[in-house]
């Protein structure tokens, strides 16, 4: 595959496996997944509880190493850095904000965001100057002494991306970065991330299941059981498809498509196999809709798929409790 010159971050065919001891067996948390940040670009992950979200950001930003695929960062494979140029990556290249801002409980806002800094052997004086020009830019210079159990909600998550942004990162992966706060405080942090991107050249990936965070990216993925099942947006490049693309086929038999190329062949129905053979099978659809020969009542779901609440309304097409898609 040709690597585009903006491009920030891509893994390719991620797969990841928790060891359980269960009696059900191992967990399989992604599975075949691909995805591409290109810079300046925010690109939202959303998914219900358990489809895996957390999972990618750690696998993506080399916190967990991923069972199967790789994670390059501007076309450099994660798998093959050493040691220390891991460390580099995470301390130069990629910054994380997390839902409960992961602050140190005992240092004070200033320190905490100006660590990063010390860790890169920067003098404590110049740490401690930057991050205090980056806490007044985002408005809690006030809060520079205090520590973390002394501020609000929202002021830690200005705190903890002050922290992201002093390493002057490439891409910034946040895991509900909004998850922790009212929505009056979430929809601030996000305009503070378009701020942000207006006026540095930052690339955002954020893994959420709220739909007005997913909404606020240029494009959205959506997760479940640990694969891409759809991608919305305006920004959807599908020029990488002129390049070979790999699909796999599990053990089970079970197919897994790329998001660009389940877009391409017009979503999700029934294909009729033309031709198997060893190593080639050719497909070509047959109906649009798997549910092809349904009414419309029976088509639409009563009840969420993601948090099984009821669906009130027959026109909804949210679910009103998690924001998953009917
Ligand atoms: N350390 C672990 N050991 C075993 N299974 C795990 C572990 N961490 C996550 N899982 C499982 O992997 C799957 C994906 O979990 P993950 O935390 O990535 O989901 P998520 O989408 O981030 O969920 P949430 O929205 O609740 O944060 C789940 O089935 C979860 O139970
Ligand atoms: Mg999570």
């Amino acid at each position: 595959m040709t690597i585009s010159e903006n491009q920030i971050l891509r893994a390719d065919d991620l797969y990841h496996v928790y060891d359980t001891e269960a009696v059900d067996g191992n967990i399989v948390a992604l599975r075949g997944i691909y995805i591409e940040v290109k810079r300046g670009e925010v690109v939202s992950v959303v998914g219900p509880s358990g489809s895996g979200k957390s999972t990618l950001m750690k696998c993506l930003g080399g916190l967990m190493k991923s069972s199967a695929g790789d994670v390059f960062f501007e076309g450099k494979s994660i798998s093959r850095l050493t040691a220390a140029e891991l460390l580099n990556l995470r301390q130069h290249t990629v910054s994380f904000i997390f839902q409960d801002s992961n602050l140190l409980p005992y240092m004070n806002v200033l320190n905490n965001v100006a660590l990063p800094l010390k860790y890169m052997k920067v003098s404590p004086r110049q740490a401690r100057r930057e991050a205090m020009d980056l806490l007044e830019r985002l408005g809690i210079k006030g809060q520079a002494k205090m520590l973390p159990n002394q501020i609000s909600g929202g002021e830690k998550q200005r705190t903890a991306i002050a922290r992201a942004l002093i390493t002057k990162p490439k891409i910034i992966l946040a895991d509900e970065p909004t998850g922790s706060v009212d929505p009056v405080t979430s929809r601030s942090i996000l305009n503070l991330f378009r701020e942000i991107i207006d006026e540095v050249s930052v690339s955002f990936l954020i893994v959420t299941h709220s739909r007005e965070v997913a909404g606020f990216a240029d494009r959205s993925l959506e997760l479940v059981d640990g694969r891409f099942v759809a991608e919305h947006g305006t920004g959807i490049d599908m020029s990488s498809l002129a390049d070979t693309r790999k699909i796999i086929i599990d053990a089970t038999g079970n197919i897994t498509l790329p998001d660009e190329v389940l877009s391409v062949i017009g979503g999700p129905g029934v294909f009729e196999t033309e031709k198997v053979e060893k190593d080639n099978i050719s497909i070509t659809r047959v109906t649009e809709t798997i549910n092809d020969s349904k009414t419309k009542d029976e088509e639409v779901a009563l009840f969420c798929p993601a948090c099984g609440n009821k669906y009130e309304d027959f026109d909804v097409d949210t679910c009103l409790k998690c924001g998953a898609l009917r």
